[in-house]
């Protein structure tokens, strides 16, 4: 398998007034194209850090991030945002939906930055709600819907701009455990549709829906296994 995305040797200080905090301590990694990849780990350990570097929100403070081969050090922040956009989807514990809007225009919204002609936006945008089960909510604003629907829209939001690469922090952290099941499976079926998924969770049963679990501690990989691949 090629490498989708590869860290080498990466270390992340976070700047804390006169001083700084070393969150992660010299981490190599690499996720193969296709490949359905976890993250656990005890809270602090780095997990969150790593899911943004692999994802081009953050620059390392050394060592290299390697996204298709590119070292991303070489491009400039518009090019990152790009890339980003394109390539990359991510979704967050707390659902980010902007309130205002109905699922359909939050789902939208990667398309505007994409460029794509408003003519086209409504139609994917539909199109990706359908693909997480959605088709009858799309007029529905997010204090209209559950959790687990607030989840599925953020995660047609994700997938709208049809990125390789699926980026996913704790994102059952904030739903009940039956609710949480069902959005690991669709995170499941997305991967046997051949995207790249990267899922952080503390919770086993989450992880082990994975094929590869890498376990941080203290900034570092402790531990590596195969799951259920
Ligand atoms: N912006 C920041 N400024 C200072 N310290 C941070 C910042 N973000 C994270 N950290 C610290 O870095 C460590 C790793 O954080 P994080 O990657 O969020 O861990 P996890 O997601 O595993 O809980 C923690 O000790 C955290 O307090
Ligand atoms: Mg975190």
């Amino acid at each position: 398998m090629n490498p989708l995305v590869e860290l080498r040797k990466v270390v992340k200080d976070y700047p804390m007034g006169a001083t700084s905090f070393r969150a992660l301590r010299g981490v190599d990694l690499a996720v193969g194209e296709g490949e359905f990849l976890a993250i656990t780990g005890p809270s602090g350990s780095g997990k969150s850090t790593l899911l943004h570097l692999m994802g081009a929100l953050h620059r390392p403070t050394q060592g290299q991030v390697l996204f298709e081969g590119q070292d991303l050090a070489e491009l400039s922040v518009d090019e990152l945002a790009r890339l980003r956009n394109a390539k990359i989807g991510f979704v967050f514990q707390q659902f980010h939906l902007l309130a205002r809007l109905t699922a359909w225009e939050n789902v939208a919204l990667p398309m505007v930055y994409a460029r794509v002609h408003p003519a086209a936006r409504r139609e994917r945008a539909l199109a990706a709600l359908a693909r997480v089960g959605l088709s009858a909510f799309a007029h529905h604003r997010p204090n209209q819907l559950s959790g687990g629907q607030q989840q599925r829209v953020a995660i047609a939001r994700a997938l709208v701009n049809n990125p390789k690469l699926l980026l996913a922090d704790e994102p059952t952290g904030n739903l009940d455990t039956r609710t949480g099941q069902e959005i690991v499976e669709l995170f499941v079926s997305l991967h046997g549709e051949g995207r790249t998924v990267v899922i952080v969770s503390h919770e086993p049963e989450i992880a082990a829906r994975a094929e590869r679990i890498v376990i941080l501690r203290d900034g570092l990989v402790q531990e590596e296994r195969r799951a259920r691949g």
